[in-house]
């Protein structure tokens, strides 16, 4: 199948806040032979390539882009690989949704994912940022991940090589910049019926500590060492604090969330605004997710 090339791909309509404006390009790969026209592709344009999964967990600026979207469809959902020591090894595609896995895990009684319930992004991006809540991180359960680049095409990378931080991952040995095409993980043998109290309870959590069904990127800022990034900007007085349509949660004020017709511009604002008053305040300095 051929590598679809999107032109203009609108931001804001493929991120969960709903904000920015457009990039160059989108490269959509539908099979792992997709993966050669788009490094011939990515070789003859300057573009940075950027994978935007299902878009949660971003900020896009307003206006153009510079930069290459680059998501794949169309992928194996997961399949049982082997048993090993530590349990049941299970494959599948980066692009697969992380909700559509936690399903597959409960329905198979599958445990050890149940923490990141209510994460919206993809299985490659829980992996690129380490998801994690209530204790678990994606990066505790990875066996391997098959990476690609234009000059390396693709490879698979074994745990012991990778290096899984709080929202960060990299593989020391290997240039930056590549593409999270298939993932392995260990789950453990549980019930169906046990996995789903799990994940419910986990889900009552964040049904009323954050604000769930709201158009946001998850938490904006990332957590200073042992303290709360929310609880700061809430003792701050943050909390609710609007610019435009954006605003802080008033459910939890490290959500920055889009009341409808928001712009990147009043995002930014409220982010710097957020960032100055809890360094004034407090003398803490928060560092953002990402932005694009
Ligand atoms: N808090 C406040 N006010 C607020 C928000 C929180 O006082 O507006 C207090 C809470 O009462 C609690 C403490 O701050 O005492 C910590 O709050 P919470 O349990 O909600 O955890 P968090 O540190 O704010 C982190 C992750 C979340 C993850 C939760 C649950 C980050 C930046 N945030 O939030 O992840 O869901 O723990 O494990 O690491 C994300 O990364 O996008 C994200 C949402």
């Amino acid at each position: 199948m051929a590598l679809q090339l999107i032109p203009d791909p609108s931001l804001a309509e493929r991120t969960t806040l709903r904000l920015g404006g457009h990039a160059e390009v989108e490269a959509v790969l539908r099979e792992a032979s997709d993966l050669d026209e788009l490094g011939t592709f990515l070789t003859r344009h300057t573009l940075r390539p950027f994978v935007i999964g299902r878009g949660s967990n971003l900020l896009a600026r307003d206006g153009r882009c510079d930069i290459a979207l680059i998501r794949a469809a169309g992928q194996p959902g997961p399949t049982r690989v082997e048993r090993s020591d530590e349990g049941l090894v299970v494959r599948c595609g980066a692009a697969l949704a992380l909700p559509g896995l936690l399903g597959w895990a409960q329905r198979a009684g599958l445990t050890g994912l149940e923490g990141l319930t209510g994460i919206p992004g993809t299985v490659g991006g829980a992996v690129a940022m380490n998801a994690g809540s209530y204790g678990v991180e994606f990066g505790q359960r990875v066996s391997r991940v098959r990476l690609w680049s234009p000059s390396g095409g693709l490879t698979w990378v074994g745990a012991d090589r990778c290096s899984f931080g709080y929202r960060r991952f990299a593989v020391p040995d290997l240039p930056a910049g590549r593409l999270i095409w298939e993932v392995e993980i260990v789950l453990e043998t549980s019930t169906p019926r046990a996995v789903r109290q799990a994940m419910r309870e986990v889900y009552g959590k964040k049904r009323t500590t954050q604000p769930v069904t709201a158009r946001s990127a998850g938490c904006v800022f990332k957590n200073p060492e042992g303290d709360s990034a929310g609880r700061l900007l809430d003792r701050a007085g943050m909390k609710g604090m609007r610019r435009g349509q954006m605003a802080f949660s008033d459910i939890h004020s490290n959500f920055l969330i889009n009341l409808g017709g928001g712009t990147s511009a009043q995002a930014l604002d409220l982010i710097e605004l957020g960032r100055e008053v809890v360094k004034t305040r407090l003398g803490v300095t928060l560092e953002t997710e990402v932005i694009i």
